[in-house]
C-alpha cells in the first residue's frame, strides 16, 4: 500500500491524484431543470405524486421518486453517491451524527442476547455504547487487546459483530483489517470499522475484506469544523437494512443543508489530507526527536508499533498524532495542561480534522467518560496531547508547539 521506498511526499501526491476528479465530480450532475452546477439544496419535506398509482408503486418500491425527506431526498442522494464513490462501495447512507452511524449500524447487526467484539482503545462515546447502553438492550460487548488473536479468543457462540477502529482515538494504535476480515468471514461475522481517523484518503476498508465503514463526517470529510454528520457505507442490503433502522426509523436523517457543506466540504478533501498528512508527519518526526517529549504516536514513524501493518493496509499515515509529555502521571498531566494553555496557532478544543489544528487532552476531555481502569488498559495516560494537524504553515505549527513546551517545562 504504501512503498517505503518512496518519498512520502510522492505517495500523498499520488493519492491526492487518484481521488482529485472523484471528490469533484462523483454524484453530482448539473440540475436539468435549471442548468444549476452546484447540487441545490432540496428542503421540502414531501414531494408531490401524479396520480394515485405513482404514489401507491412509490410506496411499493417500485420507483425510485422521492416520497418523504426522512426517507430520501436529492441532496442527501448526492452526498451518499459521492461518499460511495470514495469507500469504492455500492451504497452509503448519510446520518445525522457519527454516532447515529456507529449506532445505527451495530443496531442494524444484533439483537438482545447477541455479542460483539471491540478494542479497548476508541473514540469514547463509541465505548460507552458498547459497555453502557447496548446491554440495556441485552446486547453485549468484550473489549480486546489490539490483535486478531484477541479477537478470535473473545468470539463467542452469541457474537455477531467485529467492532474496529483504526487508527484508534488517541492512542494512534492500529488494527489488521486483513486480518480481522478474514476471521469475520471463517466464523460468518460482520466486521464494521470506524474510518473517521483514516479517512477515505489513508485507508479503503472495504477493499480490505470489511463490511461496514461508518464514519464521522463531522472530521476531514466536511473538514471546515462547521457541520455535524455520519454515513454507513458499503453493501447495499447492509446499507439499506442500518437505513431502514437509523434514518427511518430512529429518525436519525442527515439536513440537507448540513449534506450541502459536507458536499462542499469533499470537493477539497484530497488537497486537504495531502498537506494534512505531510504536516502530520512533519510534526511527528521533529516531536520524535525532542527530549521533552516520551513518545509520539503517528503509524509514519519506524518506532510505531505498527508501523509494518500502516504499510501494509494504508494509502497515507494520516493527520492525527498524540504524543506523551516526560514525568510521572501527575507531573506529565499538570505539564499537558499547561501545554493546552499556552498553545497560540494550534486551537485547544475537541473534534478532529478541522482546517484549524486542534490539541486536547483526551484522559481529563474526550475520554473522562471512559472507567479509569478502561482508560488505562487503553493507555490512555495523563500525560497524552492529542494533534489533530490542521491546514497551517508547517514552520508556524512547529515553532508553536515548541513554544508550548516551553510554557509546559516551565512551570
Ligand atoms: C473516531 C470517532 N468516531 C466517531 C465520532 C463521533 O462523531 P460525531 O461527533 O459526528 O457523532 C468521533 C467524534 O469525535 C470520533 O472521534
Amino acid at each position: 500500500m504504501i512503498d517505503p521506498a518512496l518519498p512520502y511526499d510522492v505517495t500523498l501526491a499520488r493519492r491526492r491524484e487518484a481521488l482529485s476528479t472523484l471528490v469533484v465530480h462523483a454524484g453530482e450532475a448539473a440540475d436539468p431543470h435549471t442548468g444549476a452546477l452546484d447540487v441545490p439544496i432540496v428542503l421540502s419535506s414531501a414531494f408531490g405524486f401524479s396520480s394515485a398509482e405513482e404514489a401507491a408503486s412509490a410506496f411499493q418500491g417500485e420507483s425510485d421518486a422521492y416520497i418523504y425527506g426522512r426517507w430520501r431526498s436529492p441532496t442527501l442522494d448526492a452526498l451518499e453517491a459521492k461518499l460511495a464513490a470514495l469507500e469504492g462501495a455500492p451504497a452509503a447512507c448519510a446520518t445525522s451524527s457519527g454516532m447515529a452511524a456507529i449506532a445505527g449500524a451495530v443496531l442494524s447487526l444484533v439483537t438482545s442476547g447477541e455479542h460483539v467484539v471491540a478494542p479497548r482503545a476508541m473514540y469514547a462515546e463509541s465505548a460507552r455504547l458498547l459497555r453502557e447502553r447496548l446491554p440495556r438492550l441485552g446486547v453485549e460487548t468484550t473489549f480486546v487487546d489490539s490483535s486478531v488473536e484477541a479477537y478470535e479468543r473473545a468470539i463467542t457462540p452469541a457474537t455477531r459483530v467485529l467492532y474496529a477502529e483504526t487508527p484508534q482515538n488517541p492512542t494512534l494504535g492500529l488494527l489488521d483489517l486483513r486480518g480481522l476480515a478474514e476471521l469475520a468471514a471463517a466464523r460468518g461475522l460482520t466486521l464494521v470499522v470506524d474510518g473517521t481517523f483514516a479517512t477515505p484518503f489513508c485507508q479503503s476498508p472495504l477493499a480490505l475484506g470489511a463490511h461496514l465503514v461508518v464514519h464521522s463526517m463531522t472530521k476531514a470529510l466536511s473538514g471546515h469544523g462547521d457541520v455535524i454528520a455520519g454515513a454507513i457505507v458499503g453493501e447495499q442490503a447492509a446499507v439499506e437494512r442500518a437505513r431502514e433502522l437509523v434514518v427511518k426509523g430512529f429518525g436519525g436523517v442527515l439536513s440537507p443543508f448540513s449534506a450541502w457543506l459536507v458536499l462542499r466540504g469533499l470537493r477539497t478533501f484530497a488537497l486537504r489530507q495531502e498537506q494534512a498528512c505531510r504536516t502530520a508527519h512533519a510534526l511527528a518526526r521533529a516531536l520524535a526527536a525532542e527530549p521533552r517529549v516520551a513518545r509520539v504516536n503517528h503509524p509514519s514513524l519506524a518506532q510505531h508499533p505498527d508501523h509494518a501493518l500502516a504499510l501494509a493496509q494504508m494509502h497515507a499515515f494520516g493527520s492525527l498524532l498524540s504524543f506523551e509529555l516526560v514525568g510521572d502521571e501527575a507531573t506529565a498531566c499538570a505539564r499537558g495542561a499547561r501545554l493546552l494553555q499556552a498553545v497560540k496557532i494550534a486551537t485547544h478544543a475537541v473534534s478532529l480534522g478541522d482546517a484549524r489544528t486542534l490539541v486536547v487532552h483526551p484522559a481529563s476531555t474526550t475520554h473522562s467518560t471512559m472507567p479509569s481502569d478502561a482508560r488505562r488498559l487503553a493507555g490512555i495516560s495523563g500525560g497524552l496531547v492529542r494533534v489533530s494537524v490542521g491546514l497551517e504553515g508547517e514552520g508556524d505549527l512547529l515553532a508553536d508547539l515548541r513554544q508550548a513546551l516551553d510554557a509546559a517545562f516551565a512551570g
